[in-house]
């Protein structure tokens, strides 16, 4: 008999889901599966918002930021009553497998779902914040960090023109990986993360000193984690540098977007392990991505281990 098996999205989307969904389909069908969608995360779970897909659905997605199916940040998962109702509604549609695209919130109720009810899952590592434990990579980072560099860029031309400090807020939730690689990438000159504690008055004589040899204007990219909001920085860099500062708040524009070439290939890989698993019944894992290439984890570990941003890239920060 034909084995059923579902995907979903949950929590913050990122540009590579499409891409996913539509390998997904692809995938399944050529490996005798019946695809289904979930729609709206562990929601659509919950209130049986789960229909049968085929190769129309996914048609004309692969180039398109967000996800088809929706996504969302399901407070209701957190009750253990609909997660009961979520596993009866998988089991009268026989499905046996579930992918699920998510962050390491949608990870823990994952884990909370399978403890109880011993359904048969992969998780894909998928939010622009990169926070995962046990991943280097997760889906949609490439398409953010593009985003930011455009924005970036386009800041540039207007600050070079001006002289001014320009403060660039980036998301990242409690992480600093998007700020961190953005400044790294960018050429800015100040990056405040949330992982490394910083004085602005060690920056004060230096920066002095460089508008005196000429320097026109500065880039900072703040985290949104961060213990000082971005206006707070410019008010800083106005009264105690003496330049006329801006801030810019990038938001959901990093969430957006055409999904990169790396995302893209990111997403048919992630995709392929997590099917290729599940068929050889490695179940309860997180796919997850280092130099060396694919390998499974276990869930247990992977939301129970604390991220930890890469080390080397922090020490570059002051290098
Ligand atoms: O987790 C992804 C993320 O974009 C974070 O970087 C950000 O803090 C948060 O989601 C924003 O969430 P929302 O879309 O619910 O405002």
């Amino acid at each position: 008999m034909k084995k059923n098996i579902a995907i979903l999205c949950s929590g913050g989307d990122v540009s590579g889901m499409n891409p996913a969904l539509k390998r997904f389909v692809e995938y399944s069908l050529q490996n005798n599966l019946t695809p289904y969608f979930v729609y709206d995360g562990y929601e659509g779970l919950i209130d049986n918002n789960i229909k049968k897909t085929s190769y129309c659905d996914v048609a004309g997605i692969v180039n398109r930021g967000g996800t088809k199916i929706g996504s969302a940040r399901s407070q209701r998962f957190r009750e253990a009553k609909y997660r009961k109702q979520a596993k009866e509604n998988l089991h009268k549609l026989n499905i046996s497998m579930l992918v699920v695209l998510g962050g390491d919130g949608s990870f823990r109720g994952l884990h909370q779902f399978y403890l109880e009810h011993k359904i048969k899952f992969c998780g894909i590592p998928s939010t622009i914040d990169n926070d995962i434990s046990g991943t280097d990579y997760c889906l949609g980072i490439d398409t953010a960090l593009n985003m930011i560099k455009l924005s970036i860029d386009a800041i540039r031309d207007t600050a070079s023109s001006f002289k001014r400090a320009f403060i660039i807020e980036t998301m990242g939730n409690k992480c600093g990986y998007l700020a961190l690689v953005s400044h790294l990438t960018s050429g800015s000159e100040l990056c405040l993360i949330p992982e490394v504690p910083y004085n602005l008055k060690d920056y004060e004589e230096k920066f002095k000193h460089q508008i005196k040899n000429g320097r026109r204007y500065f880039i900072v990219i703040t985290a949104e984690g961060i213990k000082q909001n971005a206006q707070e920085i410019a008010n800083w860099f106005e009264d105690k540098i003496g330049i006329e500062s801006r801030v810019s708040i990038l938001g959901h524009l990093q969430r957006g977007g055409n999904p990169s070439v790396r995302d893209r290939l990111m997403a048919h890989e992630f995709i392929t392990y997590a099917i290729d698993g599940l068929l050889k019944n490695i179940n309860e894992t997180i796919v997850c991505y280092s130099e060396s290439g694919f390998n499974y984890k276990e869930i247990d570990a992977v939301v129970n281990t604390p991220h930890q941003l890469n080390q080397e890239l922090i020490s570059f920060i002051s290098s």
